[in-house]
């Protein structure tokens, strides 16, 4: 069924999820794409179902299957995620941002599925920036009023001069969201993985968070830093 649990601690907590990653198109059967497999985001929904909320989750490219007891929105780019997102998010108490969200969009999409050159020259796909949907949500907060708890991901590797959790606490005041769960990420580590690591950020002042476990353990973590914030 689509019904919430009555109880538990999110009971009546209307909690918006958006997991897997986008696809940009680049003709009718060409895209650009990353690596989110969307389990993460998924393990936060049934985690957040499971606490009593009422979830909506918008699903971009997943590579598991959606669950049920949710209300299921997909969406393909960018742009319909930040459509989508934005308007589910005027009747929303939470908004977790867990998808995998292309920083970048072909310029043009071919209609036509592209040919080889006749004269040999190699094509070069011209991109533009794709809206940083998370920052919208931040300034529809604000210019609305509404009460809102707001929690970004972050993908880093860190590089020689900064760590992981350097690039997260910036990010963190860049955004302007509440919480920012951060996570190491390469082409083994986290996506598409079962086990993951993370450390959850808090814009006020709350103690740095550490969690280490299955996707699903790290959902309920995630989920009760929620309740936390919320004050339930
Ligand atoms: N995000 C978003 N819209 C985008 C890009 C990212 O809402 N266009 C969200 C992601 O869903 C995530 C958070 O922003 O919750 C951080 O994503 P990340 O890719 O780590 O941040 P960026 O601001 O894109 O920074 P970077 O240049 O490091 O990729
Ligand atoms: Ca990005």
């Amino acid at each position: 069924g689509t019904e919430a649990a009555s109880s538990g601690p999110l009971a009546g907590r209307r909690v918006l999820i958006t997991a897997g990653g986008t696809r940009e198109a680049l003709d009718p059967v060409r895209f650009l794409g990353n690596r989110s497999s969307g389990k993460q985001g998924i393990a936060l929904a049934q985690a957040a179902r499971d606490a009593g909320a009422t979830v909506h989750l918008i699903a971009g490219h997943v590579e598991t299957e959606l669950p049920s007891g949710v209300e299921i929105s997909n969406v393909s780019s960018a742009l319909e995620l930040h459509d989508a997102t934005r308007a589910a998010a005027e009747n929303a108490d939470v908004v977790i941002m867990a998808a995998a969200v292309a920083d970048y969009r072909p310029v043009s999409v071919g209609e036509h599925k592209m040919k080889k050159s006749e004269d040999g020259t190699d094509p070069v796909i011209e991109l533009t920036r794709n809206p940083d949907i998370l920052r919208a949500l931040v300034d529809d907060r604000k210019n609305t009023g509404r009460e809102q708890l707001i929690v970004g991901f972050a993908a880093e590797t860190g590089d020689g001069e900064h760590s992981v959790l350097d690039f997260g606490r910036a990010k963190l005041q860049r955004k302007g969201c509440d919480l920012l769960v951060v996570n190491e990420v390469g082409t083994s580590k986290v996506f598409g993985q079962d086990t993951t690591e993370v450390t959850v950020l808090s814009a006020h002042g709350t103690e740095d968070a550490h969690a280490a476990g299955s996707k699903a353990e790290v959902a309920q973590f995630i989920v009760d830093r929620v309740g936390i914030e919320l004050g339930v």
